[in-house]
């Protein structure tokens, strides 16, 4: 199954490649990175290169050399010298460069909290007062040639934020706020991952950043604003908009396999979904999952690791723990390939 994932033409190559390329910067803030990785990879060969040459100058040379090589001045150089002063000016050149792509944070780019739980991301959109406009999950989508700032915190244990095309990578850590900026110089989705073990399927909390052309990204956020500001407040009684809830009528009569929208959404709140996950204008306001307001129109499915589409939200309800082990959302096996059909049905308008 892993291969069908994650192999080459596996699904997930389809959507953002896995693993994500370590070494194929798409922006300013992780081309220097780059370099860096290259340049201590240069160093390790050199440096390789040269013990190489002299254990075996030592084991087979000439006496003569041997000799040389054995000697005090061979040791100030070789032993002390040369790693003294290339050591040295390999960590000022690194430091200066990491703290050159956190310095000059001013505050006035766009600003996106990113929260590492176990084993997701929280995504939420700020205003500019700090206030959270808009929340997602596991994808992030950024204009192209402005930089954004992440806002990293987390909501349990340690995880690491990294996106290798856009920028190096962070620590998350509990009870403190780490600002990243990251910016993509082309259009394009690009993979992360959680960085740091966080313990059970912390290799499979994956993230995927979307970057749009900068009229797409306003179009994207403005469309999406304006969904928001058409749902009902979440105290209200839910009404599922109208026009969909016949629209599906229309497409779904006499054919299952559609899914029975409004029953759906009567069957996810009734299993108690909405303990854990929101789905704005509805009942359902839990914190403590994947905000699904949007869950129709992710690329991903259990945090990066799968396609987004009707078969692995049918198969994700049913049966999570067999696809992320370990994971807070139990297999919801108890209800029918129909029932979670439906559900699935529902999701999908979540857009
Ligand atoms: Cu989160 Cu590893």
């Amino acid at each position: 199954m892993l291969e069908e994932l994650f192999g080459t033409g596996g699904a997930l190559e389809a959507i953002w490649g896995w693993p994500p390329p370590v070494l194929d910067p798409a922006g300013p803030y992780a081309a220097p990175v780059t370099r860096v990785a290259w340049v201590l990879f240069g160093m390790g060969v050199l440096v390789t290169a040269i013990i190489t040459a002299a254990l075996y100058v030592a084991l087979k040379g000439p006496a003569d050399w041997r000799q040389k090589l054995g000697g005090e001045r061979a040791i100030w150089i070789g032993g002390v010298a040369f790693p003294g002063v290339v050591l040295t000016a390999l960590l000022i050149w690194g430091l200066t460069l990491t703290a050159s792509l956190s310095s000059s944070i001013t505050g006035d780019e766009p600003r996106i909290r990113v929260t590492g739980e176990m084993w997701w991301f929280r995504v939420q959109y700020l205003g500019p007062d700090g206030e959270v406009v808009m929340e997602d999950a596991n994808e992030l989508h950024l204009p192209v040639g402005q930089p954004v700032v992440l806002e990293l915190r987390s909501g349990d244990v340690i995880h690491s934020f990294w996106v290798p095309h856009l920028s190096g990578k962070k620590d998350m850590i509990p009870g403190r706020t780490l600002l990243l900026r990251v910016e993509a110089s082309k259009p394009g989705r690009f993979g992360g991952v959680c960085a740091e073990y966080c313990g059970g399927p912390h290799a499979l909390m994956g993230f995927v950043a979307i970057a749009h052309e900068p009229d797409e990204y306003r179009d994207w956020l403005a469309a999406r604003t304006a969904r928001l500001a058409t749902l009902p407040a979440a105290t209200e009684t839910p009404q599922p908009a109208a026009a969909r809830l016949a629209l599906a009528a229309v497409e779904g009569a006499g054919n299952p396999a559609a899914g029975d929208i409004g029953r759906g959404q009567q069957l996810f709140m009734e299993s108690g979904c909405g303990a854990c996950h929101r789905v704005a204008g509805t009942e359902a306001n839990g914190l403590a999952g994947p905000d699904l307001t949007h869950v129709g129109s992710r690329l991903t499915l259990g945090a990066g690791i799968l396609a987004n589409h009707r078969g692995t939200l049918v198969g994700w309800i049913g049966d999570s723990q067999s696809l992320k082990p370990g994971n807070r959302m139990p297999s919801y096996d108890r209800l029918s390939a129909r029932e979670l059909n439906d559900i699935a049905a529902w999701l999908e308008q979540q857009r």
